[in-house]
């Protein structure tokens, strides 16, 4: 079995950090090497760049400069994290990635999404498998919201955000088919996973 890059995309409280801390039980179970992994993070460089984009008080950035430090996040992620654990053979599992790029800075700037696509394309990497985990956005974020973070910068924008979040995530997973899996999120937490390990297993194969 070689190196494997898996994504997780949807909105806030659809449930992937839930589905990927099962998905990691999983692996872990087979003995299988993996990395867990997310964005906007991944490696300490990425991570400043994440607490100041998530920050209220972000220096009132233009949503195509937001993009690109979101860009330079990733491309640190990839180089330090994502790409060495491929090439050793280990399975990634990420916690958001591209998909979320384009949809949460490109439906605000369609200049934004065009230039993410440009730095993207060089990367040189993509994941094997997506999980869009979709679901009513008002039980996503009564989930959301009952947990405790600080990083709430998002999820503050309210539910008509996140119906056009959903949205945007499901025009991508129909542009992108072949990689993007819509998964059900309103089933139990069991049935969603099932979906998930039947997806990879399938994969794997
Ligand atoms: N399938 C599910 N059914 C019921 N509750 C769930 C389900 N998946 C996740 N939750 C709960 O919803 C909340 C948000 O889930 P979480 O995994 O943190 O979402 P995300 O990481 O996508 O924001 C958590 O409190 C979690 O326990
Ligand atoms: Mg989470």
């Amino acid at each position: 079995m070689k190196g494997i890059f898996i994504s997780f995309e949807g909105i806030d409280g659809c449930g992937k950090s839930t589905q990927i801390n099962l998905l990691a039980k999983y692996f872990a179970k087979q003995k299988k090497s993996f990395v867990k992994t997310e964005e906007p993070g991944g490696t300490e460089g990425a991570n400043e760049i994440r607490k100041i984009l998530l920050r209220e008080n972000n220096f009132k950035w233009s949503v195509e400069t937001e993009a690109l430090l979101f860009m330079a996040a990733r491309n640190d992620h990839v180089e330090k994290v994502i790409k060495p654990a491929i090439e050793d053979n280990k399975v990634v599992i990420c916690d958001r990635f591209m998909d979320s790029t384009i949809v949460y800075q490109g439906m605000r700037s369609p200049q934004a999404k065009k230039l993410s696509l440009l730095l993207f394309d060089q990367m040189g990497i993509n994941p094997d498998i997506t999980f869009l985990i979709d679901m009513d956005p008002e039980i996503a974020l009564d989930r959301a919201l009952n947990r405790e973070t600080d990083e709430d910068r998002f999820e503050n924008y309210g539910i008509k955000f996140q119906r056009q979040l959903r949205k945007n995530f499901l025009d991508i997973a129909k542009k992108h088919s072949e990689r993007i899996k819509i998964i059900d999120g309103n089933q139990s937490l069991q049935h969603v996973a099932t979906q998930i390990m039947e997806s990879i297993e399938t994969l794997i194969k």
